[in-house]
């Protein structure tokens, strides 16, 4: 079975063919905005501008036409209105144009599924790190639950929202990951409750510290221990509490190398398995609707055409409700 699926709840309007459990091609292009946050409409023309190219970049990749392609499966949400709302026109036409059946994914539970495919690890406690979540999610059957996450903002936002404050012309946790490494630490504010987290504490007492002349490389360095520090506790709490034998972290903030590290030193300690993967599926790819999309499908099957909506605050815990 050959899946194509797309991926646009936000800055990336990704592309990926899958044949069951084979990756045929996962090609993307990201709107990078300069100076500031997302803007909606800018993030929803650039997927419209971009679309066919990448569409046809992934087809030639995977040296196929849209007629072999037996399912699309399309990121239905969370996201931002306007990029769902051009990305899903998108999916929807190609499907009534073609005459192909078509399946809503929600993004948090394709992260967590292509990692648990390419680690091989389909039990474990997941760390799902974004820009817009922090969650700690733990699967029944083949539903997940949250157990924990954040109280305010993901962490994502918290690095991009102090990128900003500090000037930074891209301002993306990437580029605070190198700043990070010349840094030394201070002291930060410090909240997990239970195994919920929170983070706004520490964007305002940053922000505060550089108005009052910290260097941004010990500010970077300090609010990534913190909030990395500050997850593995609400992690473990969870690990001790459901005694799986495993854990994944997936996620844009997955691919942080600190944050690896420090879960796996967790992981060594406790001794349980860890597993990552690639940079490449932790970014926003469409290789993980495509993923996702085709195992819901063999479990659930398609729906209607008209069935399909952007749900701009879907929740991986309330999937039940539209496949069940
Ligand atoms: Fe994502």
């Amino acid at each position: 079975m050959i899946t194509i699926g797309f991926e646009f709840t936000a800055h990336t309007l990704g592309v990926g063919i899958v044949e069951d459990d084979k990756i045929l091609s996962n090609i993307h292009d990201i709107y990078r905005p300069i100076n500031e946050g997302i803007l909606p409409r800018k993030a929803a023309d650039h997927h419209a501008e971009v679309f066919a190219r990448v569409l046809k970049e992934n087809l030639d990749k995977a040296k196929l036409e849209m007629r072999d392609i037996d399912l699309i499966a399309f990121s239905q949400g969370p996201g931002i209105g306007a990029p769902l709302a051009v990305g899903i026109a998108g999916a929807k036409y190609l499907a009534a144009k073609f005459n192909k059946k078509i399946i809503g994914v929600n993004h948090p539970y394709a992260h967590v599924k292509i990692t648990e495919h390419l680690t091989s690890l389909r039990d474990a406690l997941v760390l799902y790190v974004s820009g817009g979540n922090s969650q700690i999610l733990i699967k029944d059957k083949e539903w997940y639950h949250v157990l924990g996450e954040t109280l305010d903002i993901g962490i994502g936002n918290l690095f991009d929202t102090f990128g900003r404050a500090i000037g930074l012309e891209y301002a993306h946790g990437s580029v605070l990951e190198q700043l990070a490494k010349n840094g030394k630490y201070i002291e930060l504010p410090y909240t997990v409750k239970g195994m919920n987290l929170v983070f706004s504490g520490l964007l305002t007492q940053t922000e505060k510290l550089h108005k009052n002349g910290a260097k941004i490389e010990d500010l970077a360095y300090s609010l990534m221990e913190t909030s990395f520090a500050m997850s593995c506790e609400a992690l473990e709490r969870a690990l001790f509490l459901t005694k799986r034998k495993a854990i994944i972290v997936c996620g844009g903030v997955a691919q942080n190398k600190r944050l690896q590290e420090m879960l796996r030193i967790m992981c060594k300690e406790d001794n349980v398995k860890f597993g990552v993967a690639p940079d490449e599926f932790n970014r926003d790819n469409g290789a993980m609707i495509a993923y996702a999309g085709e195992v819901f499908y063999k479990k659930f099957g398609a729906k209607p055409l008209d069935y399909w909506k952007p749900i701009t605050n879907y929740r991986i815990d309330r999937m039940r409700e539209i496949y069940g």
